[in-house]
This record gives C-alpha cells, structure tokens and sequence, in this order.
C-alpha cells in the first residue's frame, strides 16, 4: 500500500457462507459486570465505528448494550442493518424446549427485531432451570445428561426456520465437537467463537473453519490482559514500533489478515478507539508472529468445564 492510501483494513466484513449477511470483523465484546459500564462503552463502540458487537445472556447486560444501541439507531446515527448483533444461549437452556424462549428473551432484553447470530455459548449442558450456575452440595456443577449437543443444534436450526435469527453457531467448542456439528447440521454453523490471540492462534481449527467456510471469531484477542501479557511481548512491540502502531493494533491486524473475525473489549474510550483504527501489517510482520511467537498459553478454561472465567496463566516463558 502507498502512502496516502486509505486503510480499510478496520471494516472488513466476512460474508456468512452459511447464514445471512456479513460479519465486521472487528467486533466489540460486551463482558463488562457493570450495566453503566456497558452502556456507555457500547456508546463509545458506536461512535468510533465499532459495527458488530457480541454479547450473552450469560454477561446479564443485554439490555444495557440493547439501551445503548436504540439511542444510536433513534438519533439516527446508525441503521440496523449496518450493525452484526451477537448473542449466546447459556448452558442451563440446552434443553430444546427452553432454546425458544432463551433466545426470545434475549431479543427482548436486546430490543431488536432480530439478531443477527446465535451461538450455544458452551457445548455443557447444565441442569435445567433458572440457576445459570447449578451447584451441588459440594459446590460441583451440576450437569444435564438428557441432552445432547446435536438437539440443543437442532433448536436452534428452527430459530433460523422462524426468521428472528440470521446465522448459529457455536463457542467454546473442540474440532472434534464442531466436526460432529457440521457432518449432522441440517444448517450448518456460520461462526465459530473461542479463544485465540498469538499464544492460542488455533491454527487448525481455522483451517477447518475455511474449508468450511465458518467464521472463526477469536475472543480474548488482546490476551484479556493477563500475565503473560501479550501487549508486552517483544515480537509484538518491535513490530508496533516499525509500523508506527500500538501493540494492540498490531495483535488485532494480525487476527483481521489471517482471515478471522475478533471480539475486543474495554471501557475506556481511547482504548476502544485504539482498536478501532487498525491498518494492515506487512506480510513479513504476519510471519514473525506465526514464526516468531511460540509460547501457548490458553487463559480461559471455560472448554474443560463449561465454567467461565478467566484464570491468570501459570507463568510461562514467553518467546
Ligand atoms: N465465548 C466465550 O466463552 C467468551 C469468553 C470470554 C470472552 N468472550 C467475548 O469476547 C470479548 C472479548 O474478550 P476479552 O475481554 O478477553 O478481550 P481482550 O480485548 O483480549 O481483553 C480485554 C482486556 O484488555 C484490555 N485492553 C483493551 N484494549 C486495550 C488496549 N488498546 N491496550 C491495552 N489494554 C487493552 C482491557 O482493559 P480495560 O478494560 O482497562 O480497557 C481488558 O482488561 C468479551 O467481551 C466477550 O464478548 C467470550
């Protein structure tokens, strides 16, 4: 690219192969505890260009981010159909009878006529009922075992039959799980959700999710700012230093142009911009990271257990 050349590396949109419509690539991520919190950064997300946003029943904010988003769309300063709304079945409404009404009171909490992805936000499927987090007396999660993965999939096929849900997908899942999703889909999934930065880069199953034509869509694309800090690793900052960007920007270009999408967060304003305004990496910083950065380091354990959280990573020696 020349000098003087727009960058327009920041709205790349990844059509849906198998859904409807298109994903910005860069997306905003909506686990902030605090309600007034996530309303004001989904605001800021707004208004620096942020046009795909993900969120869960899970996080307990939906209608913060759903309060954010209809101010936006009733000043007039975006249209819906320019925003990509992600939310996510949680794992105590496996059960196919109880997919409907999740998803209906998410749309609600959302405020929108539609959304435009549906993921099961972890393949575990928890006790039925109202608790998100079912616990035994010994304090262990108590799990479903009248369900499977393929009927839970299953609903959530007929949400996309009724029209109120454009694609599914799934998160939190191994290869093995999604390749059993995708052989028995009647609908197959759109989007992919898990972890993955240059610690975790999940190269394999990104390439399943190509030959699949499945939006990989990376979530703690900044590391979620534990130890060890990839912000601070030096293959990332040398290269921020050459190119004249932040070390933020150079691990979410990097996630951008090796064709996923990604999920970013933060609640203060000059970072949510900073992560907006990405540019395009020369091809050999893209090698130096893939050759370059070989530590791996998973943060969230949320794939073992179907718990979420992140733990910080047992200190690793980082190259
Ligand atoms: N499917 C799942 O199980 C799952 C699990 C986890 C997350 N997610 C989704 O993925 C989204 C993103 O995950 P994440 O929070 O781990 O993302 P992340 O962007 O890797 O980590 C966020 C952390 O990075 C910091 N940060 C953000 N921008 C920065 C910048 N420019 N410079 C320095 N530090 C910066 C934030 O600090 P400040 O807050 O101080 O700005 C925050 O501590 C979540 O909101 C959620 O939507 C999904």
């Amino acid at each position: 690219m020349s000098l003087g050349t727009p960058d327009t590396l920041r709205f790349t949109k990844i059509p849906l192969a198998n859904g409807f419509g298109a994903m910005p690539a860069l997306g905003f991520g909506t686990l902030i505890p605090d309600p007034v919190a996530t309303k004001q950064a989904t605001k800021t997300a707004l208004e620096v260009g942020f046009r795909h946003f993900d969120c869960a029943e899970r996080y307990r904010n939906e209608d913060a981010v759903g309060d954010a988003m209809q101010e936006a769309l009733k000043a007039g300063a975006v249209q819906r159909e320019d925003v990509f709304v992600t939310t996510k079945l949680w794992n105590n409404n496996h059960r196919p009878e109880r997919v409907k009404p999740a998803f209906e009171a998410s749309r609600r909490r959302l405020q929108l006529d539609y959304v435009d992805c549906y993921l099961i936000h972890t393949p575990f499927a928890f006790q039925p009922g109202d608790d998100q987090d079912p616990r035994d007396e010994r304090g262990r999660v108590i799990y479903d075992s009248g369900v499977t993965l393929a009927e839970t999939w299953r609903a959530l096929e007929r949400l996309v039959d009724d029209g109120q849900c454009k694609s599914i997908g799934l998160s939190d899942i191994s290869l093995e799980k999604l390749q059993e999703i995708v052989a028995a889909g009647r609908i197959k999934p759109a989007v992919v959700q898990v972890e993955s930065h240059p610690y975790l880069p999940q190269w394999e199953l990104l390439d399943f999710c190509r030959q699949h034509r499945i939006v990989l869509l990376a979530f703690a694309a900044l590391g979620h700012g534990l130890e060890p800090k990839l912000l601070e690793n030096p293959v990332i900052t040398t290269i921020a230093q050459r190119v004249h960007k932040t070390p933020a920007q150079v691990a979410l270009a990097w996630a951008v142009q090796r064709g996923a999408a990604l999920l970013t967060t933060s609640t203060k304003p000059h970072q949510i911009r900073e992560n907006f305004e990405i540019s395009t990496l020369p091809e050999d910083a893209m090698q130096e990271i893939r050759d370059g950065i070989t530590a791996k380091v998973r943060f969230n354990p949320v794939t073992e257990t179907g718990v979420p959280g992140f733990i910080p990573a047992r200190q690793v020696n980082v190259k």
